[in-house]
Protein backbone atom coordinates (compact mmCIF):
# COMPACT_ATOMS: atom_id res chain seq x y z
CA UNK A 1 0.00 0.00 0.00
CA UNK A 2 1.83 2.86 -1.28
CA UNK A 3 0.22 6.89 -1.07
CA UNK A 4 1.35 9.51 -0.60
CA UNK A 5 -1.43 9.87 2.03
CA UNK A 6 0.41 7.82 4.45
CA UNK A 7 3.64 9.29 4.49
CA UNK A 8 5.03 10.37 7.84
CA UNK A 9 8.05 11.07 9.94
CA UNK A 10 9.23 9.64 13.05
CA UNK A 11 12.32 9.40 15.03
CA UNK A 12 14.32 11.59 12.49
CA UNK A 13 13.47 9.57 9.84
CA UNK A 14 10.77 9.21 6.67
CA UNK A 15 8.54 6.76 6.63
CA UNK A 16 6.20 5.41 3.89
CA UNK A 17 3.41 4.90 6.01
CA UNK A 18 2.48 4.71 9.99
CA UNK A 19 2.36 0.82 10.27
CA UNK A 20 5.15 -1.09 11.67
CA UNK A 21 6.13 -4.82 13.09
CA UNK A 22 6.35 -4.97 16.50
CA UNK A 23 9.03 -6.66 18.76
CA UNK A 24 9.53 -10.50 18.98
CA UNK A 25 8.49 -11.56 15.51
CA UNK A 26 11.98 -11.01 14.13
CA UNK A 27 13.52 -11.65 17.44
CA UNK A 28 16.89 -12.25 15.58
CA UNK A 29 16.98 -9.45 12.40
CA UNK A 30 17.06 -12.42 10.14
CA UNK A 31 14.16 -10.68 8.06
CA UNK A 32 15.19 -7.50 8.51
CA UNK A 33 15.06 -6.35 4.89
CA UNK A 34 12.06 -7.89 4.12
CA UNK A 35 9.54 -6.80 6.00
CA UNK A 36 9.02 -3.57 3.80
CA UNK A 37 8.16 -5.36 1.32
CA UNK A 38 4.99 -6.74 2.82
CA UNK A 39 4.10 -3.73 3.52
CA UNK A 40 5.37 -1.92 6.60
CA UNK A 41 6.85 1.08 7.08
CA UNK A 42 9.25 -0.10 9.79
CA UNK A 43 10.13 -2.80 11.58
CA UNK A 44 11.33 -3.29 15.25
CA UNK A 45 13.85 -6.54 15.86
CA UNK A 46 14.18 -8.12 18.82
CA UNK A 47 14.28 -8.38 22.12
CA UNK A 48 17.83 -8.99 21.92
CA UNK A 49 20.29 -9.72 24.93
CA UNK A 50 23.38 -9.41 25.15
CA UNK A 51 24.64 -12.95 24.80
CA UNK A 52 22.63 -15.85 23.05
CA UNK A 53 19.68 -17.81 25.58
CA UNK A 54 17.34 -20.22 24.59
CA UNK A 55 13.74 -18.60 26.57
CA UNK A 56 11.40 -20.99 28.25
CA UNK A 57 10.75 -24.23 26.96
CA UNK A 58 8.24 -25.16 24.75
CA UNK A 59 4.94 -25.03 24.47
CA UNK A 60 5.64 -21.31 25.10
CA UNK A 61 2.96 -19.88 22.44
CA UNK A 62 -0.91 -20.77 22.62
CA UNK A 63 -3.61 -19.03 20.35
CA UNK A 64 -7.50 -17.61 21.49
CA UNK A 65 -8.70 -17.40 17.94
CA UNK A 66 -11.83 -16.67 18.53
CA UNK A 67 -11.20 -13.78 21.29
CA UNK A 68 -8.10 -12.44 18.11
CA UNK A 69 -5.54 -13.36 21.55
CA UNK A 70 -2.41 -14.86 21.92
CA UNK A 71 -0.63 -15.67 24.99
CA UNK A 72 3.39 -16.10 25.18
CA UNK A 73 6.22 -16.49 27.67
CA UNK A 74 8.98 -17.07 25.04
CA UNK A 75 11.52 -15.47 28.24
CA UNK A 76 13.86 -13.99 25.29
CA UNK A 77 15.10 -16.77 22.99
CA UNK A 78 17.61 -14.90 20.73
CA UNK A 79 20.85 -15.30 19.18
CA UNK A 80 22.45 -12.85 21.16
CA UNK A 81 23.63 -9.08 20.27
CA UNK A 82 26.58 -10.47 18.08
CA UNK A 83 24.82 -12.67 16.26
CA UNK A 84 21.90 -10.38 15.49
CA UNK A 85 24.47 -7.65 14.53
CA UNK A 86 25.99 -9.61 11.87
CA UNK A 87 22.40 -10.58 10.62
CA UNK A 88 22.15 -6.50 10.50
CA UNK A 89 24.98 -6.10 8.53
CA UNK A 90 24.45 -7.94 5.86
CA UNK A 91 20.84 -6.95 5.30
CA UNK A 92 19.97 -4.58 2.47
CA UNK A 93 17.19 -2.37 4.52
CA UNK A 94 15.93 0.37 2.74
CA UNK A 95 13.00 1.20 5.21
CA UNK A 96 13.54 2.47 9.29
CA UNK A 97 14.45 -0.03 11.67
CA UNK A 98 14.05 -0.30 15.16
CA UNK A 99 16.52 -2.56 17.50
CA UNK A 100 14.97 -3.87 21.09
CA UNK A 101 17.14 -4.46 24.02
CA UNK A 102 16.73 -6.28 27.10
CA UNK A 103 18.36 -7.84 29.67
CA UNK A 104 19.83 -12.17 30.38
CA UNK A 105 17.66 -14.17 32.22
CA UNK A 106 20.32 -14.82 34.43
CA UNK A 107 21.68 -11.32 34.98
CA UNK A 108 21.07 -10.25 38.18
CA UNK A 109 18.07 -6.85 38.30
CA UNK A 110 20.52 -4.80 39.83
CA UNK A 111 23.25 -5.22 36.98
CA UNK A 112 20.64 -5.02 34.33
CA UNK A 113 21.85 -1.75 33.01
CA UNK A 114 25.26 -3.14 32.40
CA UNK A 115 23.42 -4.87 29.65
CA UNK A 116 21.65 -2.93 28.16
CA UNK A 117 24.56 -1.26 27.92
CA UNK A 118 26.31 -4.40 26.47
CA UNK A 119 24.05 -4.82 23.95
CA UNK A 120 23.39 -0.95 23.07
CA UNK A 121 26.81 -1.02 22.50
CA UNK A 122 26.80 -3.96 19.44
CA UNK A 123 23.62 -3.36 17.93
CA UNK A 124 22.81 0.77 18.34
CA UNK A 125 23.87 1.50 15.21
CA UNK A 126 22.15 -0.63 13.36
CA UNK A 127 18.41 0.53 14.60
CA UNK A 128 17.34 4.25 13.65
CA UNK A 129 16.09 3.84 17.54
CA UNK A 130 16.70 1.91 20.35
CA UNK A 131 13.81 0.41 22.30
CA UNK A 132 14.84 -0.09 25.96
CA UNK A 133 12.18 -3.46 27.13
CA UNK A 134 11.59 -3.21 30.73
CA UNK A 135 7.88 -4.60 29.85
CA UNK A 136 8.03 -8.20 29.14
CA UNK A 137 6.39 -10.13 31.60
CA UNK A 138 8.61 -13.83 30.80
CA UNK A 139 12.05 -12.55 32.08
CA UNK A 140 11.52 -12.07 36.23
CA UNK A 141 12.00 -9.17 37.71
CA UNK A 142 12.24 -7.51 34.44
CA UNK A 143 8.88 -4.97 34.65
CA UNK A 144 10.65 -3.31 38.05
CA UNK A 145 13.01 -1.61 35.83
CA UNK A 146 10.30 0.37 35.09
CA UNK A 147 10.78 2.06 38.31
CA UNK A 148 12.45 5.50 37.80
CA UNK A 149 15.53 4.80 39.73
CA UNK A 150 16.57 1.69 37.58
CA UNK A 151 15.41 2.96 34.29
CA UNK A 152 17.35 6.46 35.00
CA UNK A 153 20.18 3.92 35.55
CA UNK A 154 19.73 2.06 31.80
CA UNK A 155 19.39 5.54 30.44
CA UNK A 156 22.61 7.03 31.34
CA UNK A 157 24.41 4.16 30.35
CA UNK A 158 23.52 4.15 27.30
CA UNK A 159 24.13 8.06 26.95
CA UNK A 160 27.56 7.17 28.22
CA UNK A 161 27.57 5.57 24.75
CA UNK A 162 26.02 7.94 22.07
CA UNK A 163 24.62 11.66 23.48
CA UNK A 164 22.37 11.06 19.67
CA UNK A 165 20.84 7.93 19.42
CA UNK A 166 16.90 8.09 19.39
CA UNK A 167 15.83 5.78 22.78
CA UNK A 168 12.60 4.93 23.23
CA UNK A 169 11.27 3.00 26.36
CA UNK A 170 8.67 0.26 26.23
CA UNK A 171 5.97 0.22 29.11
CA UNK A 172 3.29 -2.08 30.22
CA UNK A 173 0.29 -1.70 29.90
CA UNK A 174 -0.54 -3.54 33.86
CA UNK A 175 1.23 0.00 35.43
CA UNK A 176 -1.24 2.33 37.29
CA UNK A 177 -2.17 5.31 34.95
CA UNK A 178 -0.40 7.55 37.44
CA UNK A 179 3.30 5.20 37.02
CA UNK A 180 2.34 5.71 33.00
CA UNK A 181 2.19 9.64 33.59
CA UNK A 182 4.90 9.34 36.19
CA UNK A 183 7.23 7.35 33.71
CA UNK A 184 6.20 9.58 30.30
CA UNK A 185 6.95 12.97 32.54
CA UNK A 186 10.75 11.65 33.32
CA UNK A 187 10.70 10.53 29.81
CA UNK A 188 10.01 14.19 28.51
CA UNK A 189 12.53 15.70 31.31
CA UNK A 190 15.03 12.69 30.11
CA UNK A 191 17.09 12.72 27.16
CA UNK A 192 14.28 9.87 25.72
CA UNK A 193 12.73 10.50 22.37
CA UNK A 194 9.50 8.38 22.92
CA UNK A 195 8.01 5.64 24.73
CA UNK A 196 6.29 2.21 23.25
CA UNK A 197 2.67 1.42 24.80
CA UNK A 198 2.19 -0.84 25.21
CA UNK A 199 3.95 -5.08 25.71
CA UNK A 200 1.59 -7.85 26.48
CA UNK A 201 -0.25 -7.53 29.51
CA UNK A 202 -0.41 -10.45 32.12
CA UNK A 203 -4.09 -9.06 33.07
CA UNK A 204 -7.01 -11.47 31.83
CA UNK A 205 -10.01 -9.80 30.54
CA UNK A 206 -10.75 -13.48 28.89
CA UNK A 207 -10.57 -16.39 29.78
CA UNK A 208 -6.69 -17.89 28.59
CA UNK A 209 -5.09 -20.51 31.37
CA UNK A 210 -2.19 -20.49 30.07
CA UNK A 211 0.70 -18.36 31.84
CA UNK A 212 2.34 -15.12 29.91
CA UNK A 213 1.87 -12.41 28.14
CA UNK A 214 -1.79 -11.62 26.77
CA UNK A 215 -1.13 -9.70 22.83
CA UNK A 216 -4.28 -9.23 20.69
CA UNK A 217 -8.01 -7.61 20.51
CA UNK A 218 -8.03 -7.75 24.67
CA UNK A 219 -5.61 -5.04 24.84
CA UNK A 220 -6.43 -2.80 22.48
CA UNK A 221 -8.85 -0.47 24.98
CA UNK A 222 -5.62 -0.68 27.78
CA UNK A 223 -3.43 0.30 24.97
CA UNK A 224 -5.19 2.97 23.71
CA UNK A 225 -5.78 4.63 26.99
CA UNK A 226 -2.01 3.82 27.64
CA UNK A 227 -1.44 6.14 24.00
CA UNK A 228 -3.49 8.68 25.74
CA UNK A 229 -2.40 9.25 28.98
CA UNK A 230 1.28 9.38 27.23
CA UNK A 231 0.22 12.41 25.27
CA UNK A 232 -1.81 14.22 27.41
CA UNK A 233 1.28 14.32 29.83
CA UNK A 234 4.16 14.59 27.90
CA UNK A 235 3.27 15.89 24.38
CA UNK A 236 6.28 16.19 23.45
CA UNK A 237 7.39 12.64 23.57
CA UNK A 238 7.09 10.38 20.20
CA UNK A 239 4.64 7.35 21.00
CA UNK A 240 5.02 4.23 19.06
CA UNK A 241 1.34 2.64 19.79
CA UNK A 242 0.74 -0.85 19.87
CA UNK A 243 -1.71 -3.96 20.72
CA UNK A 244 -4.34 -4.85 19.72
CA UNK A 245 -4.46 -2.90 16.43
CA UNK A 246 -6.56 -5.14 13.94
CA UNK A 247 -8.40 -2.84 11.45
CA UNK A 248 -7.95 0.77 9.85
CA UNK A 249 -10.44 1.97 11.76
CA UNK A 250 -7.92 0.89 15.71
CA UNK A 251 -4.99 2.42 13.42
CA UNK A 252 -6.95 5.64 13.13
CA UNK A 253 -7.93 5.90 16.84
CA UNK A 254 -4.56 4.92 18.01
CA UNK A 255 -3.04 7.86 15.89
CA UNK A 256 -5.81 10.01 17.19
CA UNK A 257 -5.23 9.08 20.66
CA UNK A 258 -1.45 10.82 20.32
CA UNK A 259 0.76 7.82 18.53
CA UNK A 260 3.43 8.90 16.37
CA UNK A 261 3.24 5.97 14.39
CA UNK A 262 1.87 2.56 15.33
CA UNK A 263 2.92 -0.93 15.27
CA UNK A 264 1.03 -4.96 15.09
CA UNK A 265 1.92 -8.45 15.91
CA UNK A 266 -1.06 -10.19 16.75
CA UNK A 267 -3.41 -9.13 14.05
CA UNK A 268 -0.30 -10.17 11.47
CA UNK A 269 -0.55 -13.65 12.63
CA UNK A 270 -4.20 -13.88 11.79
CA UNK A 271 -4.98 -11.73 9.34
CA UNK A 272 -1.76 -13.23 7.45
CA UNK A 273 1.35 -11.63 5.49
CA UNK A 274 -0.86 -9.18 3.37
CA UNK A 275 -2.29 -7.21 7.15
CA UNK A 276 0.02 -4.61 6.87
CA UNK A 277 -1.32 -3.66 3.32
CA UNK A 278 -5.03 -4.53 4.08
CA UNK A 279 -4.59 -2.25 7.71
CA UNK A 280 -3.46 0.16 5.39
CA UNK A 281 -5.97 0.63 2.97
CA UNK A 282 -8.80 0.39 5.28
CA UNK A 283 -7.42 3.14 7.02
CA UNK A 284 -7.22 5.50 3.58
CA UNK A 285 -11.24 4.37 3.87
CA UNK A 286 -11.43 5.85 7.25
CA UNK A 287 -9.39 9.16 6.23
CA UNK A 288 -11.60 9.78 3.50
CA UNK A 289 -15.04 9.10 5.36
CA UNK A 290 -13.44 11.40 8.24
CA UNK A 291 -12.54 14.28 5.73
CA UNK A 292 -8.67 13.83 6.75
CA UNK A 293 -5.99 14.28 3.53
CA UNK A 294 -2.68 12.83 5.24
CA UNK A 295 -1.69 11.02 8.32
CA UNK A 296 0.05 14.47 9.26
CA UNK A 297 -3.43 15.84 8.76
CA UNK A 298 -4.44 13.45 11.27
CA UNK A 299 -1.80 14.30 13.31
CA UNK A 300 -2.37 18.28 13.26
CA UNK A 301 -5.77 18.02 14.21
CA UNK A 302 -5.48 16.14 17.44
C1 LIG B 1 5.74 -10.18 21.79
N1 LIG B 1 6.08 -8.88 22.20
C2 LIG B 1 7.40 -8.57 22.47
N2 LIG B 1 7.73 -7.30 22.85
C3 LIG B 1 9.03 -6.97 23.07
O1 LIG B 1 9.32 -5.82 23.41
N3 LIG B 1 10.01 -7.91 22.93
C4 LIG B 1 9.75 -9.20 22.55
O2 LIG B 1 10.67 -10.00 22.40
C5 LIG B 1 8.40 -9.56 22.33
N4 LIG B 1 8.06 -10.83 21.98
C6 LIG B 1 6.76 -11.16 21.69
C7 LIG B 1 6.44 -12.44 21.27
C8 LIG B 1 5.12 -12.77 20.94
C9 LIG B 1 4.78 -14.16 20.49
C10 LIG B 1 4.09 -11.76 21.02
C11 LIG B 1 2.67 -12.09 20.67
C12 LIG B 1 4.42 -10.51 21.44
C13 LIG B 1 5.04 -7.85 22.40
C14 LIG B 1 4.65 -7.15 21.10
O3 LIG B 1 5.76 -6.45 20.55
C15 LIG B 1 3.49 -6.16 21.32
O4 LIG B 1 3.92 -5.16 22.22
C16 LIG B 1 2.25 -6.84 21.90
O5 LIG B 1 2.08 -8.12 21.35
C17 LIG B 1 0.98 -6.02 21.67
O6 LIG B 1 0.72 -5.87 20.28
P1 LIG B 1 -0.31 -6.80 19.45
O7 LIG B 1 0.29 -8.15 19.37
O8 LIG B 1 -1.60 -6.83 20.23
O9 LIG B 1 -0.42 -6.16 18.10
Amino acid sequence: MTSERLRCTAFGRELANPLGLAAGLDKNGVAADRWQELGFGFAEIGTVTPEPQAGNPKPRMFRYASEKALVNRLGFNNLGSRAVARNLEGADVRSPIGVNIGKGRATPLDAAAEDYRKAFDVLADFGDYVAINVSSPNTPGLRSLQKLDPLKKIVDALRKTSASKRIFVKLSPDQTDEEIGEAARWAASESVDGIIATNTTLSRPIEAKEEGGLSGAPLRRRAEEVCGIIAAVAGKLEIIGVGGIFTGEDLYRRLRAGATVCQIYTSFVYRGPTAAPDILGELLAVMDREGVGSVSDLRDRR
